[in-house]
């Protein structure tokens, strides 16, 4: 249900802003794009960044217990066969048999839409069996033919286990601990669509989190992340009525998952999966045949793995759109300015003063020494705080004639709108302060 009125149409004007603002554009759009990919402009990988970022901070360096990897993309083809995705990383696929096109087996709205599209032409759809399709990305390396079938990673996550050894050998680590990454994965999917929130290429930010294997033990730690992990995102802004569990039925579970559960979020389009939060169990350090070795006990045994795997291009998606106001003509973005692209806009009154042009510049200088701040002297100061307003900065700071006598700025804040009058040299301070 709509509770707000501008949140009809929500993803046709965040589709337009994010293109408008320079977050996200169609990929190779002057050639009409391809379906699934997507890029970042100038504004959209401020935010993606400062969403990792965020994350890094609460998953690696906020723990003792954690440590990072950065693998590679592509990785020796043995590695997909052991994990059983060459066999089971499937979606079901339909196919109409009176145009040919292809969809998800489980994908009833768009089943549904297609159908009627039919119907209004008094056509009939049948659609055949559904067959498994899937979803890994081949590539092709060498120079000598037949050329070396590879696979882009369709999860990040393989890189991590291949890598087990090499980590506990290399670090002071013990079990308990995880290994997080964040990086690219792939998957040839059938039916991308809503932007970015299916896409062929996307990032993944994930935590492997190796414990004893222990039934109860391994379900507080599961639990525990859950909680951890919901909490992470409704601190960084995300509204809590829009977010919660689903747990999935042993049917609908990941080839490699005893259990696991999703964190949804309530888009324009539906509760829709932004993270998997997974019991792997041993299924992957048994079939890559990795054992642990406790060195007090001596004990050897293969660790069981519990998963946070979130996407970065989802939550980057539903931190706009949860984050997007109408309030009148104004349109604006209440991001955390935590994750805002830039912290601080610095506008000179007129950009045809050269006193005041020169003021500005200094102070835009200075401040972006510790903060990333953007410089805008297009136009009027009206117009400069509407898009100031849409890309989500928190604050506009004007030198106007009063700057070059008092040393003052009028600071305008985005959620209020009210503007204050603050002393330049209090200014780091001020904005430090607000950014705690
Ligand atoms: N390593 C476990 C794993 O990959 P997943 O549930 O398949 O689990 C984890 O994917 C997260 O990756 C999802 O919750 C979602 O946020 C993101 N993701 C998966 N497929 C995606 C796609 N086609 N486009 C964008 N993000 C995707």
């Amino acid at each position: 249900m709509v509770k707000y009125k501008y949140m009809e149409n929500l993803m046709e004007k965040i589709s337009s802003l994010v293109k408008r603002r320079g977050f996200i554009f169609q990929s190779s759009e002057i050639y009409g794009g391809y379906q699934g990919f997507w890029d970042y402009g100038p504004a959209g990988v401020e935010l993606k960044n400062n969403l990792k970022r965020e994350w890094w901070k609460t998953m690696v360096y906020g723990r003792e217990d954690v440590v990072g990897i950065d693998a590679a993309i592509i990785m020796n083809p043995t590695t997909w066969e052991k994990s059983g995705h060459l066999k089971a990383f499937t979606d079901p696929l339909i196919e109409c048999k009176l145009c040919n096109k292809r969809v998800r087996a489980d994908k009833e709205e768009i089943i549904k839409e297609h159908e009627e599209w039919h119907a209004k032409k008094d056509e009939k759809v049948v659609w055949t069996e559904a067959k498994n399709f899937n979803l890994m990305t081949e590539v092709y390396l060498g120079v000598t033919e037949p050329k070396e079938k590879a696979y882009l990673r369709g999860e990040i996550t393989q890189g991590v286990f291949v890598n087990f050894r090499n980590v506990v050998d290399s670090t002071r680590i013990k079990i308990p601990f995880g290994i997080a990454q964040i990086g690219k994965a792939f998957r040839n999917e059938i039916t991308p669509g809503n932007l970015t929130f299916r896409s062929r290429e996307f990032e993944q930010m994930e935590l492997e989190y190796f414990v004893k294997p222990d039934e109860k033990e391994s379900e507080k730690t599961f639990n525990e992340f859950k909680e951890l992990r919901l909490k992470w995102y409704t601190d960084l802004g995300l509204d809590p009525k829009k977010l919660h569990f689903h747990d999935h039925e042993p049917e609908k579970r990941a080839h490699y998952a005893r259990y696991a559960t999703d964190i949804e979020y309530d888009a324009p389009f539906g509760w829709s999966e932004m993270e998997g939060i997974h019991h792997r169990g041993d299924y992957d350090l048994g079939n890559h045949n990795l054992k642990y070795t406790d060195n007090l006990t001596n004990e050897e045994y293969t660790p069981w793995v519990i998963e946070t795997s979130g996407g970065v291009d989802r939550a980057t998606l539903f931190f706009l759109i949860d984050s997007y106001r109408e309030e009148g003509e104004r349109v604006y973005l209440k991001l955390n300015p935590k994750l805002a692209p830039y912290k601080v806009a610095v506008f000179p009154l007129l950009a045809n003063k050269p006193e005041l042009v020169s003021k500005a510049r200094d102070l835009y200088n200075e401040l972006k020494k510790n903060l990333v701040v953007t410089w805008d002297s297009r136009g009027n100061i009206g117009k400069r705080y509407f898009a100031q307003d849409e890309i989500g900065t928190p604050w506009c700071v004007t030198v106007d004639f009063d700057t070059l006598e008092d040393n003052t700025v009028t600071v305008r804040d985005r959620d209020t709108a009210k503007q204050e009058r603050i002393s330049i040299d209090k200014l780091s301070e001020y904005f430090s302060e607000k950014l705690k």
